[in-house]
């Protein structure tokens, strides 16, 4: 996991909570949406946290101190929904643990009494566990692994529903991660009349509303994530759908170096 701070004046100056940028590493780089961890509109600078997984995360890790992107637009999409919240769970699974990192934090700021659940396969991924017990509280942090070699062994499904029987009252639960999980978690929601908001990341192109490549179903109805989101309803979003498309281009995304992309005119990412 990798903790950026990246000189965006303009970016850092509008930014809120739950928004997110879409940078290029280069001129022909592909266009990512990354959500912001955290911004100080006074050094003027922006936080990103990412894994390196694929191609463009991979480049970013290659880049120094000192040297720049092609671009990042934004602050897009809009600001976590925070008003009247009194007591709040984010439920984050796996690297989204690094989008629910500052949707957790910007809550407790807020004066939201904030409790996160957080999921990873095994121990070697667990990512953020001092920095959130830092933030929100040890007793306010819940550490699962599917496999028990940290933390509880437990989903985070079961963890959150586990919180609920003990008596934890929550006025929302927020979710983050995949969206298999997302979708479960937004059920156990509905289960306990809780009210839930799930964090969408789509494939993302212009980050302006026009593409469309962001769509999604929300209670019936087409949505676009980087203007009418990142964040939905929980108990609205199509997670079918929404599964169906984060699969479209899994062959693609893969760190594939051979592939050379008509849109650049032919010009390969740098190896
Ligand atoms: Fe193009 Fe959302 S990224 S419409």
């Amino acid at each position: 996991m990798v903790w950026m701070k990246i000189y965006a004046p303009l970016v850092a100056k509008h930014a809120k909570p739950g928004q997110f940028i879409i940078l290029r590493t280069d001129e022909y780089g592909e266009r990512i949406p990354l959500t912001m961890a955290g911004h100080n509109s006074e050094d003027g600078t922006i936080d990103l946290i990412y894994a390196a997984v694929g191609r463009t995360t991979m480049l970013m890790d290659q880049i120094e101190v000192g040297e720049c992107f092609a671009d990042i637009v934004g602050p897009l999409g809009k600001p976590t929904h925070m008003e009247g919240l009194k007591s709040v769970c984010v439920v984050g699974g796996g690297t989204g643990n690094a989008l629910a990192y500052p949707l957790a934090c910007g809550m407790k700021d807020a004066g939201v009494d904030t409790y996160m659940v957080e999921g990873f396969k095994n121990k070697d991924l667990v990512i953020l566990e001092d920095e959130l017990k830092e933030h929100l509280g040890d007793d306010h942090v819940f550490v699962v692994t599917d496999d028990g070699s940290y933390g509880e062994k437990a989903f985070t499904t079961v963890k959150l529903e586990n919180l609920i029987k003990e008596g934890y009252q929550f006025d929302e639960i927020v979710a983050v991660g995949p969206p298999i999980m997302m979708k479960f978690v937004c059920e156990i929601a509905a289960k306990y009349n809780i009210p839930s908001v799930a964090s969408l990341t789509a494939y993302m192109i212009d980050g302006t509303g026009m593409c469309g490549g962001c769509r999604c179903k929300i209670g019936g109805e087409d949505k676009f994530v980087c203007v009418d989101g990142p964040e939905f309803d929980g108990s609205l979003v199509d997670w079918d759908d929404l599964m169906k498309r984060s699969n479209y281009y899994k062959e693609q995304e893969a760190y594939d170096r051979a592939h050379v992309c008509r849109l650049t005119g032919g010009v390969r990412y740098n190896d």
